[in-house]
């Protein structure tokens, strides 16, 4: 596809110094299932992760550790971060880190032709500052006290009053790019989503927005200004930029990394949590546009996952590691449950019994219970060999158009980032066929020599859906359809991962005469629906 833009999606990139916590894996999970339904549109795609290792707490959780932040956060990656990609089975093409060489250049090049377009100045900072986390506070980051601390700021990690601190640092003119970003956003209501957070962004800059300071003195473990390298970028600042440093922004003129840019920029979504919504759909297009780079086409806010009410986080200790739940339902199930129990875009609460009791009735006794029941016919009543369907009858004209519609259906929910949505329309075909073996009853049929041919027609047809169903749940539920595909004899028709959504509702694609394979059930039972310990289990 040279020459052609890639669908580029990104994650934020994760503070390295938290342990991954099922809240990010949500993000990932959504990125991942968004790209995978791209790549089997046919699309080039570009996928971007990574980690935020800049700031203060790292370079001092490093030396609690007595090495030096950049093996700190070397650690960090290759134990918790990587790991938790494979745990999810995200494929994603690249993985970001603040501290590459990649990264650091262009962060400096960055700024430096931001500050030749006259969008920084010298000033004095002054700000709340918190010892405790060793960081200036943002206003929303502080909480006013009560009681004994009544009048002081508050900050809410640590409990204690914050200081006011004064430093000369350099500010980003952000007033100055209000009215050009209302303007965008006038002519582009889907650059922000969902709803909710279109408004809020626009009610915020139409509210005036306050130039900021872009650089610090007080913090050492960062990017330094190449025009005064006593102070770093402030990290928001510095880790915005991953989305195009990763993809070859500072890249050598020529290069492959800067080919990929110049038809990779801009994104076409930015996952996010609505708690970092601000910075990605404010001060970062006021940066591209003082840089006079391409806005991006969308940042998409979603919601937060809450565990017995709260927003989990690890400061709360209810952050539960994905691992966790993937060792208990498997890694198909985890992308499965999350982007289908929770409309993107709002909160949701995650409960084991929510969990188990999706997964049992629409895993195990929906699509499982579909594909044995589908392939063990095939085995007992036609020796194993997908047959040919005879005329069809109403009821098979009818499971075919729904099939047929349901791919035009998840289609259009996925071009909303609606994935419970796109899952609810293939589990509405999946529940279709299951009754509708309830109702042709193939085993009844099976008894009688003259309804040979309309058995054959019932297994047929169930098997196509299966393919279908097959082929649209691939990117949420990667590992299972293989298994499906495998189990339908449908590698005859090449790999799963290369089947195209557009051309899937074609019918009649698997062939007469495919090998059907019984084995494992798909989603097996739980041997202990709720496992002990696991509403306390979270991080150290
Ligand atoms: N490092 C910054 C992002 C910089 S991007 C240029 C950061 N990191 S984070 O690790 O704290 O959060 C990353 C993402 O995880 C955010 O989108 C955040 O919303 C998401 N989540 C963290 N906890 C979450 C939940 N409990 N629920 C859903 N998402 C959550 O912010």
């Amino acid at each position: 596809m040279a020459g052609s833009k890639a669908y580029y999606v990104t994650t934020p990139i994760y503070y390295v110094n938290d342990a991954p916590h099922i809240g990010h894996a949500y993000t990932t999970t959504a990125g991942d299932a968004l790209t995978r339904w791209h790549r089997q549109r046919g699309a080039a795609v570009w996928f971007l992760t990574g980690t935020d290792e800049h700031g203060t707490k790292v370079a001092r959780t490093a030396a609690e550790h007595s090495v030096a932040p950049q093996q700190w956060a070397d650690r960090l990656v290759a134990e918790a971060w990587r790991p938790a990609l494979g745990t999810i089975d995200a494929a994603n093409d690249d993985f970001i880190r603040t501290t590459e060489p990649r990264h650091v250049i262009g962060v400096q090049r960055f700024w430096e032709q931001v500050r030749a377009n006259g969008a920084l100045y010298q000033g004095v900072y002054e700000g709340p500052y918190c010892v405790g986390c060793e960081e200036f506070k943002l206003p929303g980051d502080v909480i006013e006290g009560s009681g004994e601390q009544a009048g002081a700021l508050i900050c809410p990690l640590h409990g204690r009053p914050v200081e006011l601190l004064r430093e000369e640092n350099w500010f980003f003119r952000l007033s100055a790019y209000a009215e050009e970003l209302l303007a965008h956003y006038r002519r582009h209501p889907d650059a922000v989503a969902p709803r909710s957070a279109y408004n809020e962004v626009v009610a915020f800059i139409e509210r005036g927005l306050t130039d900021i300071s872009m650089s610090r003195s007080a913090v050492q473990w960062g990017v330094p200004l190449p025009w005064q390298p006593e102070q770093v970028v402030y990290v928001w600042f510095d880790a915005l930029l991953n989305y195009i440093t990763a993809i070859g922004y500072a890249a050598e003129p020529g290069s492959p990394q800067a080919q990929r840019f110049a038809t990779t920029w801009p994104a076409d979504v930015h996952l996010v949590g609505k708690d970092i919504l601000r910075f990605h759909a404010v001060y970062w297009p006021a940066m591209l546009l003082a840089a006079g780079l391409p806005l991006p086409r969308q940042v998409f806010a979603h919601g937060w996952l809450l565990v017995s009410g709260e927003k989990m986080s690890k400061s709360r200790l209810t952050g539960i590691a994905p691992s966790l739940i993937v060792d208990h339902v498997g890694s198909d199930a985890f992308r499965y449950y999350f982007l289908s129990a929770i409309r993107f875009g709002s909160d949701g609460s995650f409960s084991w019994e929510d969990l188990t009791a999706r997964y049992t009735a629409e895993l195990a006794n929906g699509l499982g219970n579909l594909l044995s029941r589908a392939v063990a016919m095939v085995d007992r009543y036609c020796a194993g060999e997908v047959p040919a369907a005879g005329p069809q009858s109403t009821a098979d004209i009818a499971l075919a158009a729904l099939a047929q519609a349901t791919v035009g259906r998840a289609d259009a929910a996925i071009d909303e980032l609606d994935f419970a949505g796109a899952i609810g329309h293939i589990r509405d075909l999946v529940d279709a066929t299951n009754l509708y073996l309830t109702e042709e009853q193939p085993w009844v049929l099976a008894r009688a020599p003259e309804q040979r041919e309309r058995l054959h027609s019932v297994l047929a047809t169930a098997c196509e859906v299966l393919r279908i169903v097959a082929v649209l749940y691939h990117p949420v539920m990667p590992h299972a359809t293989e298994r499906m595909w495998h189990a339908l004899g449908a590698t005859t028709l090449g790999p799963l991962a290369e089947q195209r959504i557009d051309e899937t509702g074609r019918w009649g694609q698997l062939p007469v005469g495919a090998r059907v394979v019984r084995g494992e059930p798909l989603f097996p039972r739980l041997a202990d629906p709720d496992p002990p310990e696991a509403e306390t289990a979270g991080m150290p």
